[in-house]
């Protein structure tokens, strides 16, 4: 069963506008199936980071979207279009409401933003949020403001809900976004601010349905592995800007669904059993024996 679940490579916020030499970026591919990003690749130059992916994944399947980043120096989702294009042009996936089928996995995505309502009243929906992107209406500035990104998440929200409730097949289904699905994607000295609002939404209404198997997601730049209780996992492996985010691993391979190890317990603990066997029987009179005998059965020294 594993053996037919693909290995994703999951990375994002690779924020390579910020290194000097960008090209210098080259890990060894690991064993994988399909590269899945989740956006911050190059800011405001969709082309360029699907052209890194391209050289990242070889001749392998490429998932995407894009991260609040790439939306950088246009109007909102203006440059939509031309980014669908390039990726095409490079034979890379780009998920914005899309939905695919790859190696026997279903992948739903979007940029997605938030709903803001982790910063509290912190913010006001008039406030700009401070990204260099413009909207057709609204401010006077044209900015980017806290209530136009909650209409456009609200947006996104919804269609990707829709696709989510499409999915009725035996395949796993793998949700990608830019950002962050659940309150502890972030950390919980933030709550009541604009970070904790700017990085993630609870949206734990759709991860309850228990229909997502994996959630990969970028933006907050921390890394995230974090199952929630309707099965989900969460999972986010950001560079960061500057390569920043110290917890990154650069070959970080898993597959879309968990699967119980269902070989029979004596075969599971047969190391475990066989460390026990040459330690000879339990018997010890003082703490000191015990800290021996423990020692030995985990083959530790002193
Ligand atoms: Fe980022
Ligand atoms: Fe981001």
């Amino acid at each position: 069963m594993t053996d037919a679940l693909p290995r994703l490579w999951i990375l994002s916020d690779l924020h390579l506008e910020t290194v000097p030499h960008p090209d210098a970026f080259a890990p060894t591919p690991p064993d994988f199936d399909i590269l899945v990003c989740a956006g911050d690749v190059w800011r405001a130059d969709p082309p360029r980071g699907f052209r890194v992916l391209r050289r990242l994944a070889g001749e392998k399947p490429v998932v995407c979207v894009l991260g609040n980043h790439e939306h950088w120096n246009s109007v909102l989702n203006g440059r939509l279009p031309e980014a669908r294009k390039a990726a095409q042009a490079c034979g890379v996936t780009l998920l914005q409401g899309d939905m695919v089928m790859l190696l026997g996995c279903r992948f739903v995505g979007t940029t997605l933003w938030t709903d803001y309502a982790l910063a509290g009243d912190t913010v006001e929906p008039d406030e700009e949020t401070g990204e260099d992107i413009r909207i057709a209406t609204g401010t006077s500035s044209g900015k980017l403001t806290i209530g136009a990104t909650i209409a456009q998440h609200q947006v996104e929200l919804a269609r990707l809900a829709e696709l989510v409730d499409q999915h009725t097949g035996p395949e796993p289904l793998v949700v990608v976004t830019h950002h962050a699905p659940h309150p502890d994607c972030v950390r919980p000295e933030d709550y009541g601010t604009f970070f904790a609002g700017n990085g993630a939404s609870d949206l734990s209404a759709l991860l309850d349905t228990g229909r997502i198997d994996l959630w990969v997601h970028g933006h907050v730049h921390q890394s995230v592995n974090m199952p929630v209780p309707s099965g989900t996992v969460i999972r986010c492996n950001p560079a960061g800007t500057r390569f920043g985010n110290l917890d990154f691993d650069d070959t970080l391979v898993m597959t879309p669904r968990w699967v119980p190890d269902r070989r029979p317990m004596r075969e599971r603990l047969a190391r475990t059993l066989a460390l026990a066997a040459a330690a000879g029987p339990y018997a010890p009179t003082t703490w000191e024996e015990d800290k021996r005998f423990m020692d030995e059965l985990s083959g530790e020294e002193d």
